[in-house]
């Protein structure tokens, strides 16, 4: 029984690291060694209180922590259960959306939340290298893998080089494919900034998460083969779904 096997690991009451940090490491280690899978719910908070004989106050503090962490997921009313595990990614190859998940299996899909032509505003402008006012191609989408909300992002691409792109196209083709194959467009280099920030109202009601739930913000410009940036994006990533890994080499 899943009480028997978390009451095994007892926490030490006289130790000097807090109660509910011991709770959260004793459960971090069961969900690394499987014993708590992947979906399952933990044992009530009620239970999890007799069993460490802390109080529930001890015990819901280890468990926001972890929730927080993205280890866990707390859903209201029904309880708490084992997340998957976040989606590593390497940050030193320059993919797409489409190409990071069905590298990990996902399917990967979009919702169009907006499609518009407006006139690059100053640091836009400056960013991709053109005058302001000249028209950009802003494309708005929610990210999906399996399903289920990962990002938002907002491209904002040079309107002139991509003349006759159909809003349909970009909901259900990936972008990059379509600009490499429709436009002849060889993608070529991107220089990215990544930001923790908080998700206002509207993204957390996109991405499913509470308001002010921490988000990864990251912004990339993207070059051709002529060094022509072509495209200015921002994403909004989940950051309880997310980890990236930067490599370091010293070389
Ligand atoms: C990544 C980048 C975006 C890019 C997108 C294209 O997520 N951060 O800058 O626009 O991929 O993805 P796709 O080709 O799947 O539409």
């Amino acid at each position: 029984m899943a009480e028997e096997r978390v009451a095994q690991a007892r926490i030490d009451k006289r130790s000097p690291i807090p109660m509910y940090y011991q709770i959260m490491e004793l459960l971090r280690r069961k969900i690394h060694d499987g014993e708590f899978a992947v979906g399952a719910a933990l044992p009530p908070e009620r239970e999890l209180a007799e069993i460490f004989r802390v109080s529930r106050m001890t015990v819901r503090q280890a468990i926001t922590a972890l929730v927080n962490e993205g280890v866990l997921i707390r859903r209201q009313g029904v309880g708490t259960f084992v997340a998957p595990p976040k989606i590593e990614q390497v940050l030193s190859k320059l993919t797409s959306f489409t190409e990071d998940m069905q590298q990990r299996g996902l399917h990967p899909s979009a919702k169009l939340l907006h499609f518009e032509h407006r006139a690059a505003e100053g640091e836009q402008a400056a960013l991709l290298g053109v005058p302001e006012g000249e028209s950009l191609l802003v494309i708005e989408r929610l990210r999906l893998a399996d399903d289920l909300p990962m990002a938002i992002e907002r491209t904002h691409l040079l309107d002139r080089l991509f003349p006759h792109l159909h809003r349909e196209e970009v909901e259900h083709d990936s972008l990059y494919a379509l600009l490499e194959k429709r436009y002849a467009i060889r993608i070529d280099r991107a220089t990215e900034s990544l930001e923790a920030t908080v998700a206002d109202a509207a993204e957390a009601a996109l991405l499913e998460i509470g308001t002010g739930n921490p988000v990864l913000r990251r912004t990339r410009v993207t070059y051709d083969e002529q060094q022509q940036p072509f495209e200015l994006a921002t994403s909004v990533y989940r950051a309880d779904r997310y980890k990236f890994v930067i490599e370091l080499s010293r070389r």
